[in-house]
């Protein structure tokens, strides 16, 4: 089959790698893509702004199926601007996009299927937002409604930090309309897990369990990011809390949003914190996660493509999906800064040394330079991942790659996986 892939950062590397080894593809067209996606699939050079010109060209194509990355054009809508044009979409529509697009909505579902999750309301007035926090005790989490490329969570320790995180969204509009509303929430302690699911509207079918790496330096320190790194499978999910996120969270969600009229098709990804009281949900993507898709892929045994079509068409409880055994990690190449600012255009060296084995250099922000050079174009650069029977080992080879592939400035963090290997040191 033909797939227009959208999207063109590392993530979408990933699966663009995986539908290329997948027996059921032919041809991958991602336009726009990077060089790393220029591997395994044409990246046509094309301006496509609205989501009525991405269905155009996925039908001038002959697509047989698109694939979403990213979460912005699913909450505006391509999904259903290219199923109005008879094309299958493996990603939700712009209705069912809500559980990432808005906080209030995701917690709304959550309350009305039981599904296990922090306590919080969601407030568009300064001072009951105030006195909600206040009666819920710090530290709290006040978050941005809306879309806030993962910068809309404020954890605030202080009440300076409580009144200041209320004040640039209430009465600044930090970011814009997602500000207009914010959820305050009630402050998790415990470990975080990502579980991405296949969804077809119906059935769930969880992937294995990884773990991102938010903070951008070592021992968790320093200012979010979008992830300096993943490993898989995350330990902290025992065989009894993926079973538990399975029946409480995964299928409730996928039961209620199809109760509501709003089937849900493509990857559901639930963030859990593991508590001392259970598992319970952080949020909801609408997406594969970024940097999780680079560990959890490798690990996928099964022909993406068809487990994708067979999302779209309703029939995944007939697929065949399953898990490798093996561990991988993702260390990413960052660039000197991220998250603030931040230079690019600098040459990544080394990609043509590396040896081969059970690696890929997944390419997130980089573009094409003269002569066949690539060159840093952004805050993330590439995930270097590689797997092996054990965790260890995985890491290793990882931070091996580290030593050959590099480019002035490289930020990365030394420790992903740390909590996993010191769960499992002798
Ligand atoms: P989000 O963008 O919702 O994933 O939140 C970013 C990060 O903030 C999460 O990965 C958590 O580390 C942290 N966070 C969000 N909500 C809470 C909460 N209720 N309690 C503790 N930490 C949280
Ligand atoms: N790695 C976090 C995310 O994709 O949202």
């Amino acid at each position: 089959m033909r797939v227009v892939l959208v999207g063109n950062g590392g993530r979408e590397h990933a699966i663009a790698w995986r539908l290329k080894r997948s027996a059921s593809v032919s041809n991958i067209i991602c336009p726009n893509g990077n060089p790393g996606i220029a591997r395994e699939a044409d990246v046509p050079r094309v301006e496509l702004e609205s989501m009525g010109d991405w269905a155009a060209f996925a039908v001038e194509q002959r697509a047989d199926m698109v694939v979403v990355g990213p979460e912005a054009p699913l909450a505006a809508g391509l999904t259903d601007a290219c199923t109005a044009r008879g094309l299958k979409v493996f990603g939700p529509t712009k209705a069912a996009a809500e559980l990432e697009a808005s906080k209030a909505f995701a917690k709304d579902v959550m309350q009305s299927a039981g599904i296990p999750t922090a306590k919080s309301d969601t407030f568009e007035e300064y001072d009951k937002a105030f006195d909600f926090a206040k009666s819920l005790g710090l530290p709290v989490v006040v978050k941005a409604d809306g879309l806030a490329a993962g910068k809309g969570v404020a954890i605030c320790t202080t009440e300076e930090e409580l009144i200041r995180a209320l004040t640039e969204n209430l009465k600044d509009a930090r970011f814009g309309e997602s500000s207009r509303r914010v959820l305050v929430e009630e402050f998790l302690v415990g470990e975080e897990a990502s579980i991405l699911a296949f969804c077809d509207g119906a059935s769930v079918y969880p992937m294995i369990p990884s773990q991102d790496h938010k903070r951008a330096l070592d021992n968790d320190e320093g200012p979010n990011t979008g992830g300096m790194g993943t490993y898989a499978p995350a330990p902290v999910v025992t065989e009894e809390i993926l079973a538990s996120a399975y029946g409480t969270v995964l299928r409730p969600a996928v039961e209620e949003m199809a109760k509501r009229g709003m089937p849900y098709v493509g990857v559901l990804y639930a963030g859990l914190m593991i508590t001392g009281d259970g598992l319970k949900v952080l949020e909801f993507n609408c997406r594969f996660g970024d940097p999780e898709t680079q560990v959890v892929l490798p690990l996928l045994d099964g022909d993406l493509g068809e487990i994708m079509m067979a999302c779209c068409e309703g029939r995944l409880a007939h697929a065949r999906v399953g898990v490798r055994p093996d561990h991988a990690a993702c260390v990413v190449l960052a660039s000197g800064g991220y998250p603030g600012s931040h230079e690019t255009g600098k040459v990544v060296h080394g990609l043509d040394q590396l040896e081969a084995g059970n690696r890929v250099v997944f390419h997130a922000g980089t573009r094409a330079g003269d002569n066949g050079t690539v060159l840093t174009a952004g805050g993330r650069v590439l995930g270097l991942t590689a797997w092996a029977s054990t965790l260890q080992a995985a890491v290793e080879d990882a931070y091996r790659m580290a030593e050959v592939v590099t480019f002035e400035d490289v930020h990365l963090r030394r420790d992903i996986a740390h909590r996993a290997l010191r769960r499992t040191a002798p």
